[in-house]
């Protein structure tokens, strides 16, 4: 008897799915729909702005009953982990964030920021890219990616704009369709966010976006639809914001009717973290997993089935989605063990650094070149200025900041480079940006020291100009998840630190006939329309990754010609965003957005999507 129980038992992969589901219990499908997170040392720490309610009360945890077990031996610094139910034989699943890069807690490869891999235009180069990350995935034993991002970047200010591909629905659909075709080339999946008409971090986990369905369909879900065709992910994540009126994650327009009906999707949806929302509503909008998970979903969606508000086929119905993803995975397929392969680590992370680099480099984007660039062979002495020359801003933060082996400073290659640093500028800003940092908390996911600019007299100026070749200045921008950019100085303006700095070492240098480089460092547009014509190149070089200063110089001095164009706008003004009367909220009312710009194209562009110089 006990022989027929263990041999009649259907498992994963050897009877059909249908089986297994009928030899659940009630609890394991809840659970196996619900994301695990018992412990506190488990649960992914929560983006600032997810969270709709008041922080759980003590002690909630320690009643949780996840289990444990699916969690053990997994990947530290995951997001989320399924739930195992090994007498069926279904592992527990490993989710990790991305997109610029596998994102836990050991060392992983800092790709270029996403905006500036769509910027290369080069979808070979991007399928690499995305295999690369799933081979690291396949060496840490993550299963699914969450990632790339292709919300469309309506505003400049939103905060999350460097995970995102472009303001232009095409442009975002083929390039992330050949990320998510190089990530899953790996036999680990993806999982396109943040599904749908999430533009923006204010408020996002309740604003309400009002928007036509032409407008909605043409412009916000146009890339998903895309990638859906083109490449099958595994998975979406569903947005937190509300569509309409409805969540997008209890919205069966959405996840049902369009997705899986009109796109044919095949894989499972998620909820974006701690989206907690209606749980019944939103597994019969067709929202299959939530994530991370908590016990109080559990005991709702158990108690809605025993009380007869939800039928349990509908439980049925979406765990056919999420094991027939399961079954692919190497979790499934390797029996839980990682690193299949055997790859080697340090090679492995030495590739694709060479590949970051190149990467970086190609995403460039060269706005301006008066003859400057590519460096002459003789230009040797450089006054290296900006802060952010001496700090390179390589990724934003947020759930996409990798735990990258390192990050090469624009000051740093130019010395191993054999260029002569101005000492006056460099001993300046190497002790101010050690005394500023010295001051403030580490660096994380969730916070960026601040350090200002330095100011320089035109006299100081003047003598840098006679006792260098050229001038290189950097400023740069931070921005990420959980918060929207400002239309302030120092954010979207540029300071009048900045604007001084930039006037007088542009008169200083040029009065020699020496030039002067101006380099963005961020991960979308600032206002420089009132300074454009002084530098004698621009080249916005984004947040770009582990190998920033690297390739910042590889296109500086030619080694790589820029091919970058931009996948969005400058404007010439704030007001001339579409979106600029619309952002984050309409009509005074906090709740709400209206997507009122409709299809129209923006008025006045300083460079407009596609922009960008070459030599
Ligand atoms: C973000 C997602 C991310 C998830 C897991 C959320 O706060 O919005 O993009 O994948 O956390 O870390």
């Amino acid at each position: 008897m006990a022989a027929c129980i263990a041999s009649c038992t259907p498992r994963l992969g050897q009877a059909d799915d249908e089986q297994v589901i009928a030899a659940m219990t009630l609890e394991e499908k809840v659970s196996l729909l619900v994301g695990t997170c018992k412990d506190w040392n488990l649960v992914p720490e929560a983006a600032p702005a997810t969270r709709h309610r008041e922080p759980v009360p003590e002690g909630y945890w320690d009643t949780y009953q996840g289990n444990t077990a699916a969690m053990k031996g997994k990947v530290s610094g995951a997001a989320g982990v399924s739930y195992a139910i090994p007498r069926l034989g279904i592992p527990g699943i490993v989710l990790a964030d991305g997109p610029v890069g596998l994102r836990i807690d050991s060392v992983c490869t800092a790709f270029p920021s996403t905006v500036a891999l769509a910027a290369t235009r080069d979808t070979d180069l991007v399928y690499r890219v995305g295999q690369a990350i799933g081979e690291e995935m396949n060496y840490y034993g993550v299963d699914i990616l969450l990632a790339p991002g292709i919300n469309i970047m309506r505003n400049p200010l939103c905060g999350r704009n460097y995970e995102y591909m472009s303001s232009e629905p095409d442009i975002a659909g083929a390039m992330a369709s050949a990320y998510v075709r190089g990530v899953q080339s790996q036999g680990v999946g993806a999982c396109i966010k943040h599904f749908a008409a999430n533009n923006q971090e204010t408020y996002r986990n309740g604003i309400d976006v009002r928007v036509s369905d032409t407008v909605l369909r043409t412009r916000y879900l146009s890339a998903f639809e895309q990638i859906v065709k083109q490449a099958q992910p595994w998975t979406v994540m569903s947005a937190y914001n509300k569509i309409n009126g409805v969540y997008a994650s209890e919205n069966t327009y959405l996840l049902t009717d369009i997705l899986r009906g009109e796109w044919g999707f095949e894989g499972f949806v998620m909820t974006d973290w701690w989206a907690e929302e209606d749980p019944v509503r939103m597994q019969l909008a067709g929202n299959d997993m939530l994530m991370p998970g908590t016990q109080e979903q559990i005991d709702t969606l158990i108690a809605a089935v025993k009380d007869g508000r939800l039928d349990e086929r509908v439980l049925d119905r979406n765990l056919m989605n999420v094991l027939r993803i399961i079954r692919r995975t190497p979790a499934f397929r390797n029996k839980g063990k990682s690193n299949p392969e055997n790859k080697n680590l340090p090679d492995l992370l030495e590739n694709h650094a060479a590949l970051a680099r190149e990467a970086a480099a190609k995403g460039m984007v060269l706005l301006r070149n008066e003859q400057a660039l590519p460096l002459a062979s003789y230009d040797k002495s450089v006054a290296l200025l900006g802060k952010a020359s001496y700090d390179t801003y390589v990724g934003g933060t947020g759930s996409g900041r990798v735990t990258r082996p390192y990050s090469v400073m624009l000051s740093d290659a130019l010395a191993e480079a054999g260029y002569i640093l101005d000492t006056m500028a460099q001993e300046r800003y190497t002790d101010h940006i050690h005394l500023s940092r010295s001051v403030q908390p580490q660096e994380s996911a969730w916070f960026m020291p601040y350090v200002s600019e330095l100011t320089w007299t035109k006299q100081e100026l003047q003598q840098m100009a006679q006792n260098n070749d050229l001038c290189i200045l950097t400023i740069q921008r931070m921005a990420g998840e959980g918060g929207d950019r400002h239309l302030t100085e120092g954010d979207y303006y540029l300071t009048s630190v900045e604007k001084q700095l930039i006037r007088d070492a542009s008169e200083a240098f040029h009065r020699l006939n020496k030039p002067m480089i101006l380099i963005l460092n961020m991960g979308s547009a600032v206002e420089i329309t009132d300074i454009v014509s002084y530098p004698d190149a621009i080249l916005m070089a984004w947040l770009p990754g582990q190998e920033a200063g690297h390739a910042i110089l590889d296109v500086l001095t030619g080694q790589v010609a820029p091919q970058g164009k931009l996948p969005m706008p400058f404007y010439v003004r704030y007001e001339d965003v579409p979106s600029a009367n619309n952002f984050p909220s309409s009509d005074g009312d906090p709740n709400k957005v209206c997507y009122r710009e409709g299809l129209t194209k923006p008025a006045r562009t300083l460079f407009d999507v596609g922009y960008g110089l070459t030599y």
